[in-house]
C-alpha cells in the first residue's frame, strides 16, 4: 500500500483554479450530462413525427416540457395527461399549434368509471375557443316521470348513486336543468367541437359519437421565442425538468453558454426584432383573452341559434305552423319592440299616501309607502299570509282608503337591476283584462323592501277548490270548471297578444272571485329576474309538473310553454288531481304523463273525477272528452304541435256551446280530426264519437 502523495502546492492551485473555472462556466451539474436523441420524433398510431415541445415514446424527457409528455398505448392510442385527466390525442398540428383531444374515459363511452371535468384553462392548453361547444353531462338522476323520454336522456349505471337516468345539456346551464323535481348527483363538463354540438342538437349523431370526435385545444409553448432562436443557430430545443429551464442542445450537449440566450436577453431580443417572430410571448397572451371575452357572446348566440334551428327543422316538416317571434327576440326586449298597447288610466283610485309626500307615480306606476303597507298587513303578520309565491310571500292587507289588497313582498334583492324591475312593473300595471288580477303598483325604489300591491281576490285559488282546503265542499261543478278554463284561456290569450309570457301557469295562480270568475295572478313576474345565460340564475322558471318539456333543451319559456302548462290545468279540472303527486305510481306521478297515457289507452274514465257526472250525463261526457283531447294537444312534447292560446280559447268556447247546440258537434270533429296526424307516432286518440258512447 503506497500512501497517496501529499499534493504539491502547485497542483493544489491548479485544482483550485479549475474548480473556479468550472463553477463559473455553469451553475449546475447538467454540463456533464449529455442530452441525446432529441432529433427523434414521437409517432404513435396516426400521430406522426411529433417534436418539441412534446416528448414521449422514443423522445427522451429532456426534449420537451413535462406538461407535453405523450404516451402511446398499444402502438395506436396517443394520450396526454393534464391535471390528472387523460385525453386521447386524435389530431396534433404543430404548424397551427392545436390538437383535437377527447377525454379518454369518455371516448366512445357515455358512462365513465370516474367523473372528471375536462377543463384545459391553463396558459399551456386552452379549450375555450369558438370552435368548441360545452356539453354538460349530468349523472345519477332519479327517475324521469314522463313516458315520452326527452332525447337528451341516457342511461348510466354509476358508482356514485343508485339512479341511472342521465342527461346531456348542450350549451350553458342557466338553471337547475331538470328543475326541482329531479335530483341529480354529479355533473361533468366536457367540450365537443361546435360542429358536433350542432349535429347532436339536430339528432344527426349520438352523444357517444360527439364525444368520440373530441374538441379542439390550442396549445402554447411559453419558451417558443427562445426555442426559435435556438433553432436559428442549429440547436435543438429542450427542457431541463430539474431546473425548470429551457435549454438549447448542440450535439448531445448544451450549446456553448454564450449562445443560448437567457430569458431576459430573449425578451429584449424578441421585442427589438418584432416581425421576425410573430408568435412572441405578448401576442400569445392576447389571443386567449380575446377568445375569453367573446366566449359569453358566442354561448348566448349559440343558444338562440340552437332554438332557432330546432324550430326550423320542425317547420320544414310542418309548414302550416307559424314562427313565433318570441324565438329570436329575447323577452326583455320584446315589449319595447312591439306596438304600444292602449290601456285605461292606471290611476282609477285616489293615490294613497306616499313616501314623504313625493310624487306618487315616479315612473308611471302607483307608489305605495312601505310604512303604509306594513300597517295594512299588521307588519306582515304571518296570520295574514295568503301564500308563498315563486318570488315572494303574499299577504292580505287593507289600505287606509278601504281597498283590500294582496301584498307581495319579494324575497331579498334577488332581482338584478332596479331599473329593469321598474320597467317591468310599469308594463304589468298597464295590463287590464277582466280575468287578470290588477297590479296596482309597488313600493318606491327607496323603500327597504320591494313590495308589489295587487287587487285582492277573496275566494281562494282553483287549486284550493280542486284539491286543497275547499276541495270537500264540491263547489266546482263541471259548468263552473269549463268556465274557469275559458276565462283562464281568455286571460292568457290576452297576455300573449300583449307579448307577455305568463311563465307560471298553474291552478295555484288562478284565483276565483265570489262568483267563481277567474283572476289570473302572478303573470310575467319572472321577467323581472332576467335569466342571464352567462350566470347561473336561481330565478324559478315555472313549477314542477307544469313546465314545458322543451324548456329542458332551450331554457326558454315561450307562449307555447304557457299552452303546455294550461294543458296540465285542463287535466286538473277534469280529474281534480294534483299536477305532481309522489303518492301515485311512478309513471303517474306527473299528471300530464298520466293523462297522456290514459287518453292514448282510451281509459279516460279512469282519469275523470267521477263526481262531475262523466258516466251519468251524456253531454258532460261529450264535453269532458273534447276538453281532454284539447289538453292532449296542449301537452304535446313538441312546441309547434301545440295549439295557440287563441285556438285553445276558440275550441273551449265551441265545447261550451255544445251543450246548447248539440248538432254543432260536427264543427269540432273537423278540427279534432285535423290534428290527429300531429300526434307524432303516438296512438291516435279515439275519435270523439267512439268515446261518447251516445250519439
Ligand atoms: C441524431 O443525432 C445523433 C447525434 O446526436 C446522430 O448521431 C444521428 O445520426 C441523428 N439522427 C438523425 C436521423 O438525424
Ligand atoms: C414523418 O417523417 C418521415 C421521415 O422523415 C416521412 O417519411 C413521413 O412522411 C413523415 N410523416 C408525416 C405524417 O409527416
Ligand atoms: C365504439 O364502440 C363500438 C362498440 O362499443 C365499436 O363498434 C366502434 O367501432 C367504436 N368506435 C370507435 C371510433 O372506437
Ligand atoms: C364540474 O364542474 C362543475 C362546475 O364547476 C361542478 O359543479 C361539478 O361538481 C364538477 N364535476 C366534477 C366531477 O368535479
Ligand atoms: C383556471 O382554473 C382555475 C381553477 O381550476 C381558476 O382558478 C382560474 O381562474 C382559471 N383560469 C381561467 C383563465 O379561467
Ligand atoms: C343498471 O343496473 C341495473 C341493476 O342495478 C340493471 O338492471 C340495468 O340493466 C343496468 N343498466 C345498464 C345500462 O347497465
Ligand atoms: C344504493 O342502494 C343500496 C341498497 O339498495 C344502499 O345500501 C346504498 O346506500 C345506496 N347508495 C346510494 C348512493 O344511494
Ligand atoms: C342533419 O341531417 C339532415 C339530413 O340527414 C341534414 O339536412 C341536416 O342539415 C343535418 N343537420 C346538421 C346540423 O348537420
Ligand atoms: C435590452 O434593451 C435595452 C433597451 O431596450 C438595452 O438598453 C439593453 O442593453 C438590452 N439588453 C440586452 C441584454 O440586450
Amino acid at each position: 500500500m503506497t500512501p497517496s502523495p501529499s499534493p504539491s502546492p502547485s497542483s493544489l492551485i491548479t485544482i483550485f483554479i479549475a474548480t473556479i473555472l468550472t463553477a463559473a462556466h455553469s451553475q449546475d451539474t447538467t454540463t456533464t450530462t449529455t442530452f441525446a436523441n432529441c432529433n427523434r420524433t414521437f409517432s404513435c398510431g396516426t400521430i406522426r413525427n411529433i417534436t418539441y415541445p412534446f416528448t414521449g415514446g422514443g423522445r427522451p424527457s429532456h426534449c420537451g416540457l413535462p406538461e407535453f409528455t405523450l404516451t402511446c398505448r398499444d402502438n395506436t392510442v396517443t394520450e396526454l395527461t393534464h391535471n390528472s385527466v387523460a385525453y386521447r390525442v386524435l389530431k396534433l398540428d404543430q404548424v397551427q399549434n392545436f390538437m383535437i383531444l377527447a377525454p379518454s374515459l369518455l371516448y366512445n363511452n357515455t358512462c365513465p368509471s370516474q367523473f372528471h371535468n375536462s377543463t384545459l384553462n391553463s396558459t399551456l392548453f386552452r379549450d375555450d375557443g369558438p370552435e368548441n361547444e360545452v356539453i354538460n353531462l349530468i349523472y345519477g338522476c332519479n327517475g324521469y316521470v314522463m313516458s315520452v323520454k326527452p332525447h337528451n336522456i341516457f342511461n348510466c349505471n354509476s358508482s356514485i348513486s343508485n339512479f341511472t337516468d342521465s342527461y346531456y345539456v348542450i350549451g350553458p346551464v342557466p338553471t337547475d336543468p331538470i328543475l326541482r323535481i329531479i335530483f341529480c348527483s354529479i355533473s361533468v363538463r366536457v367540450p365537443v367541437l361546435m360542429d358536433s354540438g350542432n349535429r347532436l342538437s339536430g339528432l344527426n349523431i349520438s352523444l357517444r359519437e360527439a364525444l368520440t370526435l373530441g374538441f379542439s385545444v390550442k396549445y402554447n409553448d411559453p419558451y417558443e421565442s427562445i426555442c426559435s432562436q435556438c433553432n436559428g443557430f442549429g440547436g435543438q430545443c429542450g427542457f431541463d425538468w430539474i431546473s425548470g429551464q429551457s435549454i438549447c442542445i448542440c450535439d448531445d450537449k448544451l450549446c456553448p453558454p454564450a449562445l443560448p440566450p437567457s430569458p431576459e436577453a430573449t425578451r429584449n431580443a424578441s421585442t427589438s426584432s418584432q416581425g421576425n417572430d410573430d408568435r412572441s410571448k405578448p401576442r400569445m397572451n392576447v389571443v386567449p383573452s380575446i377568445a375569453g371575452a367573446i366566449l359569453a357572446g358566442i354561448g348566448l348566440g349559440w343558444l338562440i341559434f340552437y332554438c332557432k334551428q330546432r324550430r326550423k327543422l320542425r317547420l320544414a316538416t310542418n309548414s302550416s305552423q307559424t314562427i313565433s317571434k318570441d324565438v329570436i327576440i329575447p323577452p326583455s326586449n320584446k315589449v319595447f319592440s312591439s306596438p304600444p298597447l292602449t290601456f285605461p288610466s292606471i290611476h282609477s283610485y285616489p293615490p294613497p299616501k306616499t313616501d314623504l309626500g313625493r310624487d306618487s307615480s315616479e315612473f308611471g306606476v302607483q307608489i305605495f309607502s312601505y310604512c303604509d303597507l306594513k300597517e295594512a298587513t299588521d307588519n306582515f303578520d304571518c296570520s295574514r299570509e295568503l301564500g308563498d309565491g315563486g318570488f315572494g310571500t303574499v299577504y292580505h292587507g287593507m289600505l287606509r282608503d278601504g281597498r283590500a289588497v294582496a301584498v307581495k313582498r319579494l324575497y331579498e334583492n334577488n332581482f338584478k337591476r332596479v331599473e329593469q324591475f321598474r320597467n317591468e312593473v310599469e308594463i304589468l300595471t298597464r295590463l287590464r283584462h277582466p280575468n287578470l288580477v290588477i297590479l296596482y303598483g309597488c313600493t318606491s325604489k327607496r323603500s327597504r323592501d320591494l313590495v308589489l300591491v295587487y287587487e285582492y281576490i277573496p275566494n281562494g285559488t282553483v287549486a284550493d277548490h280542486l284539491h286543497g282546503k275547499w276541495a270537500k265542499s264540491g263547489l266546482l261543478s263541471w259548468p263552473i270548471r269549463l268556465n274557469i278554463a275559458i276565462e283562464t284561456a281568455d286571460a292568457l290569450a290576452y297576455l300573449h297578444r300583449s307579448d307577455i309570457v305568463h311563465r307560471d301557469v298553474k291552478t295555484n295562480n288562478i284565483l276565483l272571485d265570489n262568483d267563481f270568475h277567474v283572476k289570473v295572478a302572478d303573470f310575467g313576474l319572472s321577467r323581472m329576474f332576467p335569466n342571464d345565460v352567462t350566470h347561473v340564475s336561481t330565478a324559478p322558471q315555472g313549477t314542477p309538473g307544469y313546465v314545458d318539456p322543451e324548456y329542458y333543451q332551450c331554457y326558454k319559456l315561450t307562449e307555447k310553454s304557457d299552452v303546455y302548462s294550461f294543458g296540465v290545468v285542463l287535466i286538473e279540472l277534469i280529474s281534480s288531481l294534483q299536477a305532481v303527486d309522489t303518492n301515485r305510481q311512478r309513471l303517474d306521478i306527473n299528471l300530464s304523463n298520466m293523462a297522456i297515457n290514459k287518453i292514448q289507452n282510451r281509459t279516460l274514465h279512469e282519469l275523470v273525477d267521477q263526481s262531475l257526472g262523466f258516466e251519468m250525463d251524456c253531454n258532460t261526457r261529450r264535453m269532458i272528452t273534447l276538453v281532454a283531447e284539447l289538453a292532449f294537444r296542449c301537452l304535446q312534447q313538441e312546441r309547434d304541435m301545440r295549439p295557440s292560446m287563441e285556438e285553445v280559447l276558440e275550441v273551449l268556447r265551441v265545447v261550451q256551446n255544445e251543450k246548447l247546440n248539440a248538432h254543432k258537434v260536427e264543427v269540432v270533429h273537423i278540427s279534432v280530426d285535423d290534428e290527429i296526424g300531429l300526434l307524432n307516432g303516438s296512438i291516435s286518440p279515439p275519435s270523439p264519437n267512439s268515446m261518447f258512447g251516445c250519439a
